[in-house]
């Protein structure tokens, strides 16, 4: 059986790649990658295997160079006779970023070169089956709490930032160019390192953490639950679904669910003792954030009655850790959509993923965070903040 993925180069990607590649019921894993050529492509895909200390096949793990903003993406997949006996894909490759200066190429990456993949897919003579990877945020900011699979996609959700919004739109593609039973939508929610002692792979979203280690201040509710789960933890109940015929469902959360979410009290908790040397975590109701954006600008412009002057402690030591205020003043705007998600305090339930695999629930953040919360100090956080 021959599997076709996106996005191997992406933290998920890399993770669902190196996993499948251990699967010998696959004949080859043909793999979407940007690349200036085939020996560039290699060269990406080799480091993937790298960076998991893991042994690249060139037999079976090939490359297919090719840009999802490419009109011409889905022509030139139909004209490569390679791809022809492709059975499964998995559509991993997205642009993932929350800044607003990238939601045109947001959108074009999402949603245009989605359904380049999805006109080519639907051209395969035996696809059995195609899988988007969306994402729980779909269900927007005014829902709270508990979040079903059924509660999505909803076209009066209000989206916090312009990709929960291009992923919506992904998935109500789909029923467009292929029918429903050839369809498996798996939506993780909030992909955070992963249970294995290892260097980061991937700073998304531990970026946000490493940040808040970095301010100590944090203005966001400590007890506000949070659906995190590790890659490893994803990558693993995907494939699950995936090679899972007798799945009962077309779309799957892959979450904590209640047991195992976190809160930012408990996963700055875990990582507190690893960094003695700075100022205790403190949070703060998230209006402070503004204030915080105000100091940045010039610290005479806080007003003379703002919360933030009790905290003067937390100020002294930003002077001193960030030393220019406009460099905290980048973070600060970076950080701002990741306070309002962890503000939603939503848990997406994760009972069709415990029923239809043997994965049982995830590991909490907070637990695995103290092995691995140690790397965090190796997160350029500026780096972070421009390219999240
Ligand atoms: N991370 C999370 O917390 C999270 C949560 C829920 C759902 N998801 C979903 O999981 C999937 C993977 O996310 P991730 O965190 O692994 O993202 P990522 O690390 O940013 O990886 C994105 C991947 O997409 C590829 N890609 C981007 N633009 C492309 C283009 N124009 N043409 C071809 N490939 C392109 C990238 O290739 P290059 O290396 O060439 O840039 C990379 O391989 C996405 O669909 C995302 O929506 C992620």
């Amino acid at each position: 059986m021959d599997v076709f993925i996106t996005g191997v180069t992406g933290f998920l990607g890399g993770e669902l790649l190196t996993d499948l590649s251990k699967r010998e019921d696959i004949d080859k894993i043909f793999c979407l990658v940007r690349a200036s050529g085939e020996e560039n492509a290699v060269a990406r895909i080799k480091k993937v295997f790298d960076l998991h200390q893991d042994t690249f096949d060139s037999q079976r793990i090939i490359p297919v160079t090719g840009d999802l903003a490419d009109p011409h993406l889905a022509e030139n997949l139909k004209t490569d006779r390679r791809l022809n006996g492709v059975r499964i894909i998995i559509h991993s490759a997205a642009n993932t970023s929350f800044s607003k200066i990238y939601d045109s190429l947001v959108e074009k990456i999402n949603i245009d070169g989605l359904k380049q993949v999805l006109a080519w897919a639907q051209s395969l003579p035996d696809l059995d089956l195609f899988t988007y990877v969306g994402t729980a945020t779909i269900c927007g900011s005014l829902v709270k709490n508990h979040v079903t699979e059924d509660m999505s996609p909803d076209l009066s959700a209000k989206h916090l930032v312009k990709y929960s919004y291009t992923k919506m739109m992904g998935e109500l593609l789909l029923k467009e160019y292929l029918p429903e039973d050839r369809i498996l939508v798996v939506r993780p929610s909030i992909i955070m390192g992963d249970t294995r002692e290892w260097v980061p792979r991937s700073y998304v979203i531990l970026w946000a953490l490493a940040t808040l280690n970095e301010l100590r201040l944090v203005p966001a509710n400590a007890h506000s639950k949070i659906d995190i789960v590790p890659v490893d933890y994803v990558s693993q109940s995907i494939i699950k679904l995936v090679f899972n015929k007798d799945r009962k469902h077309r779309v799957y959360h892959v979450s904590s669910g209640e047991e195992a979410s976190s809160t930012p009290y408990l996963s700055t908790q875990a990582i507190k003792d690893l960094f003695p040397e700075k100022p205790p975590f403190r949070f703060a109701d998230k209006k402070l954030l503004a204030d915080m954006k105000k100091w940045t600008k010039g610290t005479t412009l806080l007003p003379e009655d703002s919360p933030l002057r009790e905290f003067s402690n937390y100020l002294d030591f930003w002077v001193e850790n960030f030393g220019n205020n406009s460099s905290l003043r980048i973070l600060l705007y970076a950080l701002e959509p990741y306070i309002h998600f962890i503000e939603l305090n939503q848990v997406f339930d994760n009972s069709r993923l415990l029923e239809d695999t043997d994965m049982g629930p995830s590991v909490p953040a907070h637990i695995y965070l103290q092995t691995v919360g140690k790397y965090l100090d190796q997160i350029n956080v500026f780096e972070g903040a421009i390219d999240p």
